[in-house]
């Protein structure tokens, strides 16, 4: 290549960044190949045009010429937009216009730059939530502590009760009357032995051992297991590709993923919808930025579903224990104190999106390694 013009133009049409230049009519005067692929147009069908012509009036009026006439007139602008090109998605571009001057040091065009920073954008909206979590946790931990001691004490309790229960059971055979009333104490001592249970899977006091587990294994039983549990009125869908090994529990990491579809299914009872479970390897340098990472790669689950979602407000406490929407005897508000739990015992993350009307998705990390 001996011409320089040519050498230029192969970098800008190189980047992926939309490049264009305007003039003092708002004329197009050149464009990069982003620029025509993202207006799915022929370079030969914007140079010339206006941009009133290309963005439409309205939008140009609104929007666009308020930051080219202040570019004119010497200043560099820069901001971020949300916007949504035919046939796209929505995209979060960040606009730079700078100010190209002639010998004379008149401002003759306007050079403007929009990259797309989606992923960083929606990275750093999950970073947040991620930290307002870690930030969480502490108090999560002396909750847990209090908790698990309190449980300890009742497990004991309720150890003593259920057995003189038994002992009296046999005793009281003749007694029909007596016999119901024993059930009924009998009954309610092991509901509350379960409730230990959980609060004790919550608290760090039984800390399980950790094997190597196929994530992706696990996850297709669970899965299975959630099937039934459905109504028709919801359409499970499974996403995994790959095999991934990380250190944990599998009894622990199901239990994570039947919580969290129960979930999903109770905010799906009223219309039905969609459970999308999926499993993939993420590089977190990629993905989200985490300061507390362990391990560059993770395995990421996601559990998300088309139902009712849920305010910031409640999204904010729904890992606190005992924490619950729902009526009583419907709900326990254990169940993602209990995820929680599991998985920062995992060394992993977990965040939530959602909003009213829009569903709810949980993705959790968990730190994977080599596999052999
Ligand atoms: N997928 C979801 N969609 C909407 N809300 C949810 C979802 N998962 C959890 N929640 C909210 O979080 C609360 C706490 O959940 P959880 O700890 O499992 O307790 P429980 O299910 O017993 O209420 C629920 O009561 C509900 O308000
Ligand atoms: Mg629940």
């Amino acid at each position: 290549m001996e011409d320089m013009e040519q050498k230029y133009e192969f970098i800008a049409n190189a980047s992926k960044d939309f490049m264009s230049l305007i003039d003092r009519n708002y004329i197009y005067k050149a464009v990069n190949k982003a620029y025509c692929d993202a207006h799915k147009k022929k370079r030969e069908d914007i140079i010339g045009r206006s941009a009133a012509d290309i963005w439409h009036e309205d939008r140009f009026n609104n929007n666009i010429k308020q930051y080219l006439d202040k570019c004119f007139a010497g200043n560099e602008v820069n901001y971020e937009q949300w916007f949504q090109f035919d046939g796209s998605e929505r995209q979060c571009y960040n606009v730079s216009y700078y100010p190209y001057y002639n010998e004379k040091g008149e401002v003759t065009h306007a050079a403007v730059v929009s990259r797309d920073v989606t992923a960083y954008r929606q990275a750093e909206e999950e970073r947040n939530m991620l930290e307002m979590q870690l930030r969480q946790t502490q108090k999560m931990e002396a909750i847990g502590q209090l908790a698990g001691g309190v449980a300890h004490e009742f497990n004991t309790l309720v150890g003593i009760i259920l057995g003189y229960g038994d002992m009296l059971q046999d005793e009281i055979y003749e007694n029909i009357t007596a016999r119901q009333y024993l059930n009924g104490i009998i009954d309610a001592g092991r509901r509350a032995r379960t409730l230990i249970r959980q609060i004790k899977d919550f608290s760090r006091l039984d800390v399980l051992e950790h094997k190597k587990v196929w994530i992706n294994e696990v996850v297709e039983q669970a899965v299975k297991m959630l099937t039934p549990l459905m109504a028709s009125t919801i359409e499970i869908r499974y996403h995994a590709h790959e095999k991934l090994l990380i250190l944990g529990n599998s009894n622990q990491i199901h239990q994570v993923i039947l919580n969290l579809g129960v979930n999903a299914r109770d905010a799906m009872s009223e219309i039905g919808g969609l459970l999308e479970i999926s499993l993939e390897k993420v590089d977190i340098d990629y993905d989200i930025v985490l300061k507390d990472a362990k391990s560059r790669y993770y395995a990421k689950l996601s559990i998300s579903d088309s139902g009712t979602g849920m305010e910031k407000k409640i999204a904010d406490r729904i890992f606190e224990p005992f924490f619950t929407t729902k009526n009583v005897g419907e709900g326990s508000g254990m169940g993602l104190a209990i995820v929680y739990g599991i998985i920062k015992r995992h060394e992993g993350f977990i965040s939530v999106k959602s909003e009213p009307g829009a569903g709810s998705i949980f993705n959790i990390y968990l730190p994977l390694i080599k596999s052999g």
